[in-house]
């Protein structure tokens, strides 16, 4: 793994590699596997069934190697697996800014959506490749892939905004996303148990 530029940087050309999941030049990666997301679904013991079969990649996080420190503007491709818990689909922890600041997720590959909640209002956003989801500060934002394929955006963040993790484990996301024989269905965060 190669780890993050020390400053001063110099101009960089930087290649995402769709189906290889890669950036060159390399920044680090983050594996996240379905024993990182306890708690996050709302059929854990689904989840904790899935570790045991398993333990499934639900989605990487490849970087490229400018460093999150202010002023600079990070950027990394996410790629999330098709599937779902009990109807619940695969997604993201989600998180908040610790420093509010905004966020573009450019869709690259896929079908997915971007789950934003404020503490009060939830919006849901649809992507599909070429579209740009835009986080305003102080929107927590979690992404989920609703289709068959994998879904993969790629994020530019300012490199001082942070990551809190804990805010969405504390707060919820307002909603949950699930499949359903009808399509993609939102609905109120707080449910227990999935579509059958
Ligand atoms: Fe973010």
């Amino acid at each position: 793994m190669t780890s993050f530029l020390t400053p001063p940087l110099q101009p960089l050309r930087i290649v995402f590699d769709s189906i290889g999941e890669s950036v060159e030049p390399a920044g680090p990666v983050l594996t996240r596997r379905m024993s990182s997301l306890e708690g996050l679904f709302a059929a854990e013991e689904l989840r904790l069934a899935a570790v045991e079969a398993g333990d499934p990649v639900v989605y990487t996080v490849a970087s490229s190697p400018v460093p999150e420190l202010p002023r600079e503007l990070p950027q990394s491709i996410t790629t999330i697996q098709p599937g779902d818990l009990d109807g619940e689909l695969y997604m993201t922890k989600g998180h908040q800014h610790p420093d509010p600041q905004g966020e573009i997720y450019l869709c690259l590959r896929g079908e997915g959506g971007l789950l934003t909640f404020d503490g009060t209002t939830t919006s849901w956003i649809e992507l599909t490749p070429g579209a740009i989801g835009y986080m305003p500060p102080g929107w927590a934002h979690r992404s989920v892939n609703t289709g068959s394929e994998p879904y993969q955006f790629l994020a530019v963040y300012p490199g001082s905004a942070g990551h809190d993790y804990g805010w969405v484990i504390e707060n919820g996301m307002g909603e949950r996303i699930f499949r359903s024989p009808t399509g993609v269905v939102r609905r109120p965060f707080g449910i227990t148990g999935g579509l059958r």
